[in-house]
């Protein structure tokens, strides 16, 4: 059992279906796609509730009885062999220990993956090592782990969020071999997920890559104002609070519909406020933006000048249309619009701008906003 949150709208991660809003028609149809014996690849702009959505999604995947699930997180890892320890980490996590100690079965899948656990003299803490040096084991250890989970008497669902770290492995052939580890289990089902969504898209959508058309492609839009706004009231008025349905559609606004950003503004009015008004919504905006100043303050020392003055004009002029434009240039003094398209582009390669729906925007909200400001 989890314990209930202090604060209703919760940051980090996912807190039980009460504390969840909506998602009803996403979980519908990432529910027919496992029915059905799809892989999907999930993608979204950042922080619209990616990694939120599998884990209520495998809470209801768990309770009904037919199937494990297995949550692998590849942000932290750089290599075949790093991965490889992700994926065993939360298989031992899951099924290491039976009440009898460790189980036979798991027992097996270590020695065929010369994985042994010790625990850290100065922490306590139990630490994995698998012994994947020489050349041709990445392979071995996958297909053990494969047969491993292959084995269990109920369906396996496993989803690797941020995969598009596997792009980066200093081996240039990391996406083969996991497209074979997934070609070989069949049985087994993939929800791949990241939070880069070009390189996501462009791993499944470019047909020289090893993933090309392997996965059924799911974008991830924000979540309904009409939807959000009983969510916000409801928690509020449980709790003797109130907040009109007009201020949520301007918190909605100004937070360009991204879940984080609705949450966070809301956890700090619920927590301060009892009857919020609209001077309360700005107070909290400038109080959120002002303690992100250290790291915002941060992005012109990683760009270069046009880059910085080209990333600031695009949050001034929200929705942006034609970063080319003359008038957009002149207005901002920018400058040469081949240098200004070189800057955009360098921009877009890291996802600080992104495009969507033929607007040009600055990805990060409160980013966005803290420059619009400046
Ligand atoms: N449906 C929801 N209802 C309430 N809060 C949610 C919902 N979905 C996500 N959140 C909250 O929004 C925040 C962002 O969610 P999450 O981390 O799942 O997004 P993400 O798309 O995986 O982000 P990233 O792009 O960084 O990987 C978290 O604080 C999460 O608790
Ligand atoms: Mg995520």
């Amino acid at each position: 059992m989890m314990k209930s949150p202090g604060n209703p709208f919760v940051l980090n991660t996912y807190h039980g279906k009460k504390y969840f809003c909506d998602r009803e028609n996403d979980i519908e149809v990432l529910r027919n796609h496992i029915d059905n014996d799809r892989n999907v690849v999930l993608f979204a702009w950042r922080r619209l509730g990616k990694s939120a959505l599998i884990q209520r999604f495998f809470e209801e995947l768990e309770d009904s009885g037919e199937f494990e699930t297995l949550y692998v997180d590849l942000l932290a890892t750089h290599s075949i062999e790093e991965a490889i320890k992700a994926i065993t980490t939360v298989t031992y996590d899951k099924y290491g220990k039976t009440h009898s100690g460790f189980s036979a079965t798991m027992q097996k899948l270590f020695s065929a993956l010369g994985a042994t656990i010790s625990f850290n003299p100065l922490s306590g803490i139990p630490e994995l090592s698998i012994g994947i040096k020489q050349p041709g084991m990445e392979d071995h250890s996958l297909n053990a782990l494969g047969v491993f989970l292959q084995e269990r008497k109920k369906r396996i669902v496993i989803t690797i969020d941020e995969f598009q770290q596997i792009s980066h492995y200093a081996e240039k052939n990391a996406e083969a071999v996991f497209r074979t580890w997934v070609q070989l289990f069949p049985d087994i089902r993939f929800i791949f997920s990241g939070s880069h969504r070009t390189m996501m898209v462009e791993m499944f959508a470019e047909n020289s890559r090893p993933f090309y058309q392997s996965a059924q492609l799911m974008s991830l839009l924000p979540i309904a104002l009409e939807k959000y706004t009983p969510f916000i009231q409801g928690h509020f008025e449980d709790n003797g609070k109130t907040i009109s349905a007009e201020l949520i559609e301007k918190i909605y606004a100004w937070a360009r519909g991204q879940t984080y950003t609705i949450q966070l503004i809301c956890n700090y009015l619920f927590a301060q406020f009892n009857h919020v008004e609209e001077e309360d919504f700005h107070k909290i905006c400038s109080d959120i933006l002002e303690q992100h100043q250290a790291i915002f303050a941060n992005f012109p020392k990683m760009l270069t000048r046009t880059q910085w003055n080209v990333f600031k004009a695009i949050a001034k002029e929200e929705p942006l249309f034609s970063p080319l434009n003359k008038d957009f240039l002149t207005k901002h003094r920018l400058g040469a619009a081949s240098s200004v398209s070189t800057a955009l582009k360098a921009l877009q390669k890291q996802e600080l701008v992104v495009v969507d729906e033929g607007v040009y925007l600055v990805h990060e909200v409160l980013l966005a906003r803290w420059m619009a400001r400046l």
